[in-house]
């Protein structure tokens, strides 16, 4: 079971990955808002965009006694993210690298859901002191499992290159800087976008799964 939307424009979701008090996730989905409210099928009201905060969803560690791809849900949290995710058709997943991988709660917001993943179409948006590579080289896997389609361009942030430091007190280890993304950021991630609305578009547009028929002989 599929839960993509069939009418309207476009629904694109920006979900904050990170959740820890003085995160620089919120200034990064707060640019990918600016930057998308200037896209053309935004601007066009093809395709519209909204913040989703996984901190104000407020989920537990994973407390689901059957896997979510049996679809039977018994908490009352589950079936409100549930809700959220199927209103959309695509997210960019904003996301830092923590520890060579995503934050545990991005993960637990994945794992709690299944069906509501599936044909949704993904964009990557990763930050961290190396840029968030490997945690969107995670995520490609990640999303690949809950049967989304992610897109091939992503954009990377490297903290010590796309944040300004120079009015922080070099001694403060809680020092965020000031969001100031460099060249061709803007441009990447309008890419990103355009392909997002494209496969979107596409899969709406999609007929049923083809039956794969009787499995071949021999
Ligand atoms: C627990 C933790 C682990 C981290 N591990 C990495 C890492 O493996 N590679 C990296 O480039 N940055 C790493 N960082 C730096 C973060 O990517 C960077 O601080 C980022 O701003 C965190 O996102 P947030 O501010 O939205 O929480 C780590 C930060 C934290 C808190």
């Amino acid at each position: 079971m599929s839960t993509t939307q069939t009418a309207g424009p476009i629904r694109i979701g920006l979900i904050v990955g990170s959740t820890r008090p003085g995160r620089r996730g919120v200034a990064v989905v707060r640019w990918a808002a600016q930057v998308a409210s200037r896209h053309p099928a935004v601007r066009t009201g093809c395709a519209e965009v909204e913040v989703i905060d996984l901190a104000e969803q407020a989920l537990p560690l994973l407390d689901e006694p059957v896997p979510a791809m049996f679809g039977d849900y018994r908490q009352p949290h589950t079936r409100r993210w549930s809700a959220v995710v199927t209103t959309y058709d695509a997210f960019v997943l904003v996301t830092p690298e923590y520890n060579h991988s995503i934050p545990a709660g991005l993960k637990n917001a994945v794992d709690y859901l299944y069906a509501e993943w599936n044909d949704k179409v993904i964009g990557l948006l990763g930050y961290g002191v190396q840029g968030g590579g490997r945690a969107t080289d995670h995520l490609r896997l990640i999303m690949a499992e809950v049967r989304a389609v992610v897109v091939p361009t992503e954009v990377s942030l490297p903290i010590f290159t796309d944040f300004d430091f120079s009015g922080s007190d070099p001694g403060d280890p809680t020092a965020s800087g000031v969001l100031a993304p460099g060249a061709g950021r803007d441009e990447s991630l309008a890419t990103m976008l355009t392909e997002m609305v494209t496969w979107s578009t596409a899969l709406r547009a999609g007929t049923p799964a083809v039956d794969s028929g009787p499995e071949l002989a021999g």
